[in-house]
């Protein structure tokens, strides 16, 4: 990474600076008095009754915030803008991808959002009950979502990319008796199905009583009776009135599944009030939101980003913004551009690998478009380089806006480190500095800070409002993974440096995690989705650097005896078939090398840091700890007759 002194600085625009929500005053308000400016921001959102201590941390690493708050998100993210006369205002702007356009406005979502509420509590569903939906990216993905908010059943949204297995163990382990899911969507010009992987998930999921089955694309589907509802009749027949309840501060909102270290994907629970009120503050002083703004964010509802960033964030400060249901080259390689135009987008944020994929489509496609409209930037998944962050400002920004790249994760549940639009003079390459109310520290092993220019161990130091509460199911997992490496204190897993002005420069993951297409992915699940395979005895899985997804799946397989290799590619993409199947396709793995043998100590630890060596083409490193040292040169030679075949 380039050295901080050699890199260039970008003012925020003057106007920005003098009318930006979040001045630099925050920073230092934040610091002398921290519960008092979260209490503050928790001002933003409506309170049915108020709360006492702004936090409890006691249990520590249990928190309780904005205790004995009561309030309902839903009503937050909608019915007070109707109620404050903003009912006309366009809560979303819906682009399907064959060009099917919706206008939503506040008002319209109120009475989607409380039919849908009355709909799932006709069919039993109540405060507490887990909900599964697997949704593509339209309207309904979002009435869901705040449907369950309101009646105070926590939901899990699965990413319509994963498996039916995948699906399967989400259900399972979050005890959700009601799906919500949808016949199709449309994805790359054509109907993607999602009721099959339902179907198939299902099959050992008996406690699954409820499926509502929104209809997309008007595609076959198989239907079981007495289980599955159409979305359409089951709304049409709700009233379009429902009294939200309000619940407690700690009640769950939701559970989102990601990655860890081990096989086992985590459930990592929000709450509501603390939640909600980090992703209203940041939605709102981050990209510095102004009520005349047109915000889109590329995320898919499925992941964080799209919970803090497409639904509550954004409605919770009564945002119009832009979805959008497809993939950027359907059916032109100009189409985010083109409705960037369309609607006169004015913040948009996005994932580096898109602006690199766009990077190398070429700088004249998005010259076709006005883009004026723009005037912040940002980016999250991963650290974006400072090329394609020179080339989204200039390209995409017209050399005028701030780019924003915001450090931040699952368990966080909104922005921890990021440059503020109005006052941060922005490093391309730099996530800059922790946001005011937060506090990180980047330490050694022995969790001490390091000096400036030294690289170590990122970790927050005091608690957050949307910080995970647990692990779903698995509290002593929670300390383990998150508080037992260094005491006291959070360890996100990644590394990170400061330079010598104090700015913040993120590292990438220092765990066996991988970051694909700013995606989560473990090594270990996908190694395990390999040796359920019966030709596979052994397996081991690094990411690769990929210039465009950051990181990419690489796989060493070990062959059972007597698996029929006679032909090598035919097996190998079947393999890849089988990861896809067991997982979905984003956890394909872009090459898989089929070896004798694995790298490993006395100990039996595979060393992954060798096969990532071999993976990226560079000189082996280390290997003096190796039980058997030659079977690096075994792998190498069969890695170069793999290249060789390419
Ligand atoms: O490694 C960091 C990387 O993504 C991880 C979190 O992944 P996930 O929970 O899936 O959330 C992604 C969306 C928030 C982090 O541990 N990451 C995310 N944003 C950045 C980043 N790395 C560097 N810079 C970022 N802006």
């Amino acid at each position: 990474m380039t050295v901080a002194e050699t890199v260039e600085r970008y003012a925020p625009p003057a106007r920005l600076s003098a009318e930006a929500n979040l001045g630099a005053d925050a920073y230092g308000r934040a610091e002398a008095d921290r519960l008092g400016f979260w209490a503050e921001q928790a001002g933003r959102l409506h309170w049915d009754e108020p709360f006492g201590d702004v936090l409890d941390w006691s249990e520590a690493p249990f928190a309780r915030w904005f205790v004995g708050g009561k309030l309902n998100a839903a009503y937050n993210c909608v019915d007070r803008h109707v109620e404050a006369g903003d009912g006309d205002r366009v809560a979303l702007r819906f682009v399907g991808e064959p060009g099917d356009e919706r206008l939503i406005t506040y008002r319209d979502l109120l009475d989607e959002v409380s039919r849908a509420a009355n709909a799932l509590e006709a069919l039993g569903v109540g405060a507490g009950d887990p909900v599964a939906i697997y949704l593509p990216m339209i309207p309904e993905a979002v009435v869901a979502l705040l449907a369950c908010a309101r009646i105070g059943a926590p939901h899990t949204v699965v990413f319509g990319g994963f498996s039916a297995d995948a699906l399967r163990s989400r259900i399972d382990d979050f005890g959700a008796k009601t799906v919500i899911t949808a016949d199709g969507g449309y994805r790359r010009g054509a109907p993607s199905a999602l009721k099959p992987a339902v179907d198939e998930a299902l099959k050992a999921c008996p406690d699954v009583a409820n499926v509502l089955v929104v209809r997309r694309t008007g595609q076959d589907v198989a239907w079981t009776e007495g289980r599955d509802v159409w979305w359409h009749d089951a709304t049409a027949k709700a009233s379009p009135e429902h009294r939200p309840q309000a619940f407690d501060s700690e009640h769950p909102l939701f559970v989102m599944y990601t990655s860890g270290t081990t096989g086992k994907p985590k459930g990592i629970l929000h709450t509501t009030g603390g939640y909600l009120t980090q992703a209203a503050y940041t939605f709102w002083g981050v990209f510095d939101h102004k009520p005349d703004d047109v915000y889109w964010c590329t995320a898919d509802v499925g992941w964080i980003t799209g919970h803090s960033y497409v639904v509550y964030g954004p409605l919770a400060a009564g945002a119009t913004q832009v979805i959008y249901e497809g993939t950027p080259d359907t059916p032109h390689r100009g189409r985010w551009w083109e409705i960037i135009e369309r609607h006169k987008v004015t913040l948009f944020y996005t994932a580096p690998t898109a602006i690199r994929t766009c990077m190398k489509w070429g700088a004249e496609i998005p010259a076709r478009f006005d883009l004026s409209s723009l005037r912040v930037l940002g980016t999250v998944g991963e650290s974006i380089n400072p090329e394609a962050y020179r080339w989204y400002r200039r390209t995409i920004g017209g050399d005028r806006t701030p780019v924003v790249d915001t450090w931040w994760q699952t368990e966080t549940g909104g922005h921890m480190i990021t440059p503020l639009p109005g006052v941060t003079a922005g490093k391309p390459g730099s996530a800059m500095a922790a946001v005011p109310g937060v506090r990180v520290e980047i330490v050694d092993d022995a969790g001490e800070p390091v000096a400036a220019g030294e690289s170590g161990y990122l970790v927050l130091t005091e608690p957050w409002p949307a910080m995970a509460r647990t692990i779903w199911g698995d509290p002593q997992r929670f300390i383990d993974t998150y508080w037992s490496r260094f005491e006291g204190r959070y360890f996100a897993g990644d590394g990170a440096r400061r330079d010598e002005d104090g700015d913040i420069w993120l590292l990438g993951r220092v765990d066996d995690v991988m970051n694909v297409s700013g995606h989560r992915l473990s090594t270990t699940e996908i190694e395990s989705a390999l040796v359920s395979h019966p030709s596979v005895a052994e397996a081991a899985v690094v990411g690769a650097s990929d210039e465009t997804t950051g990181q990419a799946v690489v796989a060493y397989v070990i062959l059972r005896e007597g698996a029929d290799a006679s032909d090598e590619k035919a097996l190998i993409e079947e393999l890849r078939g089988h990861v896809a199947r067991e997982i979905g396709p984003i956890a394909k793995p872009r090459r898989i090398l089929l070896v004798p043998e694995l790298p490993k100590t006395r100990s039996g630890k595979i060393m992954r840091r060798l096969l990532r060596d071999v993976a990226e083409n560079r000189e082996i490193g280390d290997a003096t700890t190796l039980a058997d040292a030659s079977v690096m040169t075994l792998i190498r030679d069969g890695m170069t007759a793999a290249t060789a075949d390419d």
